[in-house]
């Protein structure tokens, strides 16, 4: 029998194609998220759930789908969205799409690294804006990268990635990181604890999946550690940051500035205090977002989805622990 799917959003087709060959797909046709009666008017009677970051998976709804439900795959790296213990004691596997955005993750990371250090989204704004009207010496002044220390939470992919960039520009990285064991992917990296790496950092980026640890690890304590000529780079989930305690620092000059690329609420809404500090950078999401990148991610999503309802194991499966 061909198995009923439900797709939270269109793909690209690279992947889509893929699933409609041997699926009966159900694609939500809005550029927005189904709505949480949306989901529960779809998924029931589906054999596979391919979501997106932007759509909580939780309890409630895997339970609407029924027993039926042999896969949940998510087009994404991160799946905090998902009640994966939920999953896990139904023995449905949940997949996820590592590894094929890292580098362009890291890519954006450092592209937020170098716009909020060297201001670059305010003096293309001055320019357009007919303000420039002579060199001065003091005219938009920023941070030097080269040769400064970058902090990093999470030496992981993602991470090691970062890290590596940052030995072409010089730079010390000292990191922290939840596994025990050495890291071998950025050499000459120090490990560090954590308040070591706030107070020590000139850049501080995060890339750590969201969890109960990391959640709100930006608060007040942690950002009065930093420099005040500090930078905070957030390409991991917004939740590890405190927006409003972030604010406070930015605007009272306690923190240089910020580049974040998810926050907390996702997405921040138009008219947020943030929006209005002009040491804030704020872009949406567009971690993975390269052509290519999102290709491969829809390839493995549908590989990973494709490969559950087959009962085989997934290619990238986040709890492996139900395979035994
Ligand atoms: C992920 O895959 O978790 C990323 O946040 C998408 O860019």
């Amino acid at each position: 029998m061909i198995p009923k799917i439900f797709v939270t959003r269109r793909i690209p087709e690279a992947g889509l194609s893929m699933l409609m060959k041997q699926c009966r797909a159900t694609i939500w046709p809005d550029d927005l998220p189904p709505s949480r009666e949306d989901m529960l008017e779809n998924v029931p009677g589906i054999q596979g759930l391919l979501c997106l970051l932007t759509d909580p998976v939780d309890a409630q709804i895997i339970a609407a789908a029924g027993s039926n439900l042999r896969v949940i795959s998510t087009y994404a790296v991160g799946f905090d969205n998902i009640d994966v213990d939920f999953a896990s004691k139904r023995q449905i596997p949940v997949g996820n799409t590592p590894g094929v955005l890292t580098e362009t993750t890291a890519d954006l990371a450092f592209a937020l690294i170098m716009a909020a250090a060297r201001r670059i989204v305010e003096g293309a704004r001055f320019a357009r804006a007919g303000r420039w009207l002579t060199w001065s010496p003091t005219l938009l002044l920023g941070q030097d990268v080269y040769g400064a220390t970058l902090g990093i939470v999470g030496m992981g992919r993602i991470g090691c990635a970062v890290a590596r960039r940052a030995a072409g520009f010089g730079m010390k990285v000292i990191y922290t990181d939840r596994a025990q064991s050495q890291n071998l992917g950025a050499p000459g990296a120090e490990r560090v604890t954590t308040d070591e790496l706030f107070s020590r950092s000139d850049f501080l980026s995060l890339h750590a999946p969201l969890t109960d640890e990391t959640a709100n690890m930006v608060n007040r304590r942690t950002l009065g550690l930093m420099k005040p000529t500090a930078v905070l780079i957030n390409t991991a989930r917004g939740g590890m940051v405190d927006h409003d305690a972030l604010y406070e620092a930015l605007k009272n000059g306690e923190l240089g500035c910020a580049g974040l690329d998810v926050t907390d609420p996702e997405p921040l809404p138009s008219g947020h205090c943030l929006y209005d500090l002009s040491n804030c950078l704020i872009v949406p999401h567009l971690g993975s977002a390269s052509v290519q990148t999102r290709d491969r991610m829809a390839t493995i999503a549908a590989r990973n989805l494709l490969a559950g309802l087959a009962g085989e194991r997934l290619p990238h499966c986040v709890n492996p622990q139900i395979y035994g």
